[in-house]
């Protein structure tokens, strides 16, 4: 591909460096630069529009152009553009968006910490996890469980959190006091003739397994999204978190919801946790908490873990983590009228309401030829391409067919993500509406229709 000389794609393709990119090929391709947004739209440099099928990072969860939220950044931009939040300090907005949140958490929460991303949320968790295991006698207690594919964010604790090779490979990650159990994947991993139920006693039992062989009393948390997310948009099998949860109830492990995708509505409940009746003692959230449009995360604590801490913390004279931008004033602004429109407009019933529409559309595609399982739950859902639907063989990994369809999306106009093993994620913004879900039906038909010609003519299919 030739890069227009001068356009934004060449800049960035000669000064931008970027993460979860191939370096070389970015020189070559640049970017695929944005300029503006509209609703759920985003329109590139030249103007082309798109359906932003992902909500961007499954996060712009209020579209590209929400009035109220650019107004109420300004605003606080005006009034007080920075102020922190260490040695007893804080700022209007952020005293507010910590009432809301908590208002807002299930009923065993009572405490926010905030952060700037997501990787800090969870970071921050593992270091609430240690500072609590320590403050209550337990010093042993630190070892972390994530499980395979998970996703949870790309600092050295976070990334190593993650069940993902690319996530660890020459970083020399995972650090040590992680550990990795089952990815809760039916389709992938379920045995010849095991249904959800029985697959997901076996997981829960080598779970238990895994801590009973590593000691546990060595084992401070388990931290699970409710939905795997960027590792697949993995729904876990029936009963999956109704056996692990006694497991970590029964050797006092603490439950970490990792809700940066799934908070805020996006399962079908305000959080994922309520959907798989999960009971986390921390719950961490970034993305939709702000809609994204300035970042910010929170690590929300449970009063449990807030009393230890708050105890631990006047044993020391401090508790010593924070970030210079955590609770940002104009950050907590942007929040709290999110939350403040989540409720106007009813998230919990608009999510439902246009759930089964969506959940359609990804599920028409469970018949073609390049489709192994569509799977899906509230506003969030993915298709899985296979070599073969019969035998679920994967395709070569080099041949690239997920990442060719979310490119034919691109050119038909609409972006969707192509994840590892080939699953196509869709999470698109909560204003959407039932005919822009039709119309992103037919882009994505489109780019199905050209990827099967492409894999035909490349004899990647029969
Ligand atoms: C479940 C989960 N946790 C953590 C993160 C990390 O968030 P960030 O990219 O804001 O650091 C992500 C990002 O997608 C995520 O999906």
């Amino acid at each position: 591909m030739t890069l227009t000389a001068n356009s934004y794609a060449a800049k960035d393709a000669a000064y931008h460096a970027h993460g979860q990119t191939n370096w070389r090929a970015h020189e070559e391709n640049g970017a695929l630069v944005m300029e503006r947004g509209d609703g759920i739209y985003v329109y590139d440099e030249t103007g082309k529009e798109y359906i932003e099928g992902m909500s961007g990072l499954w996060c712009a969860s209020l579209g590209f152009s929400n009035q109220r939220l650019i107004d109420a950044g300004s605003a606080q931009l005006n009034k007080l553009p920075y102020y922190h939040t260490f040695n007893h300090k804080s700022s209007t907005p952020t005293a507010e968006l910590a009432e809301k949140l908590i208002s807002m958490a299930p009923d065993n929460m009572s405490r926010v910490i905030f952060n700037c991303s997501g990787s800090e949320a969870v970071d921050t968790a593992i270091k609430m996890v240690r500072f609590y295991h320590n403050a209550i006698g337990k010093p042993l207690k630190k070892k972390v469980i994530g499980r395979i594919n998970a996703y949870h964010g790309t600092t050295i604790a976070s990334a190593s959190l993650c069940g993902l090779p690319p996530m660890h490979n020459w970083f020399d990650l995972p650090m040590e006091g992680v550990l990795h159990t089952d990815c809760p994947h039916h389709y992938r991993f379920g045995l010849e003739g095991e249904s959800e139920e029985e697959f997901a006693t076996r997981i829960a039992g080598n779970l238990e397994t895994l801590i009973i062989e590593e000691g546990p009393e060595t084992i401070g948390a388990m931290f699970a999204e409710p939905i795997i997310g960027a590792g697949g948009v993995i729904i876990p099998p029936a009963t999956y978190f109704d056996k692990i949860q006694p497991i970590l109830r029964k050797y006092d492990i603490l439950l970490v919801s990792d809700e940066v995708i799934c908070g805020f509505g996006r399962t079908g409940n305000m959080w994922g946790c309520q959907t798989y009746d999960m009971t986390p003692d921390i719950i961490t959230c970034a993305k939709a908490l702000t809609a994204s449009y300035i970042p910010m995360s929170a690590t929300i604590l449970s009063d449990k873990v807030y009393q230890a801490i708050a105890d631990g913390s006047n044993e020391l004279g401090v508790f010593s983590h924070g970030f210079t931008y955590g609770g940002h004033p104009v950050a907590a602004a942007v929040g709290l009228e999110t939350l403040k429109i989540y409720e106007e407009m009813d998230l919990v019933s608009v999510v439902r309401g246009l759930t089964p529409a969506f959940q359609k559309v990804l599920h028409s595609f469970q018949d073609h030829p390049l489709v192994g399982e569509c799977r899906s739950v509230g506003m969030v859902g993915a298709i899985e391409l296979v070599q073969n639907k019969d035998t679920k063989a994967n395709f070569d990994p080099a041949a690239k067919v997920g990442a060719t369809l979310a490119r034919n999306g691109e050119k038909h106009g609409v972006i969707v993500r192509a994840m590892k093993g080939d699953a196509i994620a869709m999470c698109p913004p909560f204003i959407i509406t039932e005919e822009q879900i039709g119309m992103m039906k037919t882009r994505l038909d489109a780019a199905f229709d050209d990827t099967y010609k492409w894999a035909k003519s490349e004899g990647l299919v029969g």
